[in-house]
């Protein structure tokens, strides 16, 4: 897993980063829109992980599957909220154009599960070793039974979806912090150069995570302050209803989990509103407080995944690019809100993330080659 990362998400990303640096006007630094450059990279991750091969949207102009994830997260926004515009017409004009992008995102998934299928067929001993033969070869531990065609993509698209927003708004949240934050910027970025030279190719996971601990404090804290999880994660609750701190709750009752609620408890976190990473320096337990992946039998299934993506991502690109805000943006560590904290850039719900509203315009970044 973690060469694709590597390979398909982190080189190619910085690799882009050179071409655009080279072709800047001075040569030196380029203007970006990083919450755009990340979710390039999370869709390359998981295309490559998925399908084994890459699908290149940081090297080309792809953003099909970009718009796809996009389209079908405002669809299921609109399902929950006014289902009769996702189902029957004529309210289904309202989302014309959302349902024409999911028919889309539907038969690609498909062709490419067919095409597999019919390629097995020619091969004898190897078989490929990606999430797509997985769900393929995957059987119920019981009856033995493997998933039906249709399963096969409604779990492959539920992989590409969870996978792709969630992570490219963490890391967009992570930078957007750290800009917030000169004071952790600098001493992030300074624990990675000390401890991995410029000549250091590319820092890895366990790399990152032996040698350091601030980055990794960073990335812990962002993702308790600012979680990009969806605002709540629906229950239902059993039959037989259930009694929590003291109130019954009858059968049936549908329940919102509230992921920010949990990230900002009092009782476990101090001084909860106030952006700390040192909060998780010597203190490893409490990471296993933060609630951004759920807990229990829905934990994220692709928790591991992802914490290797943001890390290494993180890491590599302090070590080898220096990140400044552009003079006209509107968030800086300046601008406090009515706690005294650096005022963070709005944010908007999307079905299974939490991003900035307004990225075009909020998320602009100066990027330049580190100076060693
Ligand atoms: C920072 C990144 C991520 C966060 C914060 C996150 C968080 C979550 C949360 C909170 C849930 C719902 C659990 C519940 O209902 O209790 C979930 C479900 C899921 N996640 Fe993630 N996720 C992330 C990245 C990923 C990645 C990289 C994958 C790719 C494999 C993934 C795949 C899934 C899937 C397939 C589900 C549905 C599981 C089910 O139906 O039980 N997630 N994730």
């Amino acid at each position: 897993m973690e060469p694709v990362i590597l390979n398909c998400g982190i080189t190619a990303l910085m690799r882009r980063w050179d071409r655009l640096i080279a072709s800047s006007a001075d040569g030196k630094h380029f203007a970006v829109q990083y919450e755009a450059e990340f979710a390039r990279l999370a869709i390359d991750v998981i295309v490559a992980l998925g399908y084994g091969q890459g699908l290149d949207a940081l090297g080309t102009t792809h953003t099909q599957v970009a718009r796809w994830v996009h389209d079908y997260n405002v669809l299921s926004m609109v399902n929950l909220i006014l289902p009769i515009a996702c189902t029957q017409w004529p309210f289904t004009l309202l989302t014309d154009s959302l349902l024409q992008s999911r028919r889309e995102f539907v038969a690609s998934v498909t062709a490419a599960a067919a095409t597999r299928r019919e390629q097995l067929k020619q091969m004898a001993e190897q078989r490929p070793t990606d999430i797509l033969q997985a769900l393929l070869d995957g059987e119920d531990p019981e009856s033995k039974a493997k998933m039906t065609a249709t399963q096969v993509v409604a779990e492959n698209i539920a992989i590409i979806v969870a996978s792709t927003d969630i992570v490219a708004q963490t890391l967009t949240w992570t930078l957007s912090y750290l800009m917030l934050y000169p004071e952790a910027y600098h001493r992030a970025t300074d624990e990675v150069r000390r401890a991995f030279p410029s000549h250091h190719k590319a820092i890895s996971y366990a790399q990152a995570r032996a040698k350091l601990q601030f980055t990794e404090a960073c990335v812990y804290e962002t993702m308790r302050i600012r979680a990009a999880t969806g605002v709540f994660l629906p229950r239902v609750v059993p039959k037989g209803g259930a009694t929590f701190q003291g109130h019954f709750l009858p059968e049936g009752t549908e329940l919102g989990v509230n992921v920010a609620g949990a990230n900002h408890h009092q009782a476990t976190w101090t001084s909860p509103r106030r952006f700390m990473p040192e909060r998780f320096i010597d203190n490893e337990n409490l990471k296993q407080n933060i609630f951004s992946f759920s807990l229990g039998a829905r934990v994220c299934p692709g928790k591991n995944l992802a914490l290797i993506e943001i890390l290494s991502t993180i890491a590599n690109l302090l070590k080898n690019y220096d990140f400044t805000l552009p003079p006209s943006a509107l968030f800086t560590p300046d601008k406090l809100d009515e706690h005294g904290n650096p005022t963070v850039m709005p944010r908007s719900h999307r079905f299974t993330s939490v991003g900035p509203t307004y990225p075009d315009c909020d998320c602009q970044i100066i990027v330049s080659k580190a100076v060693k």
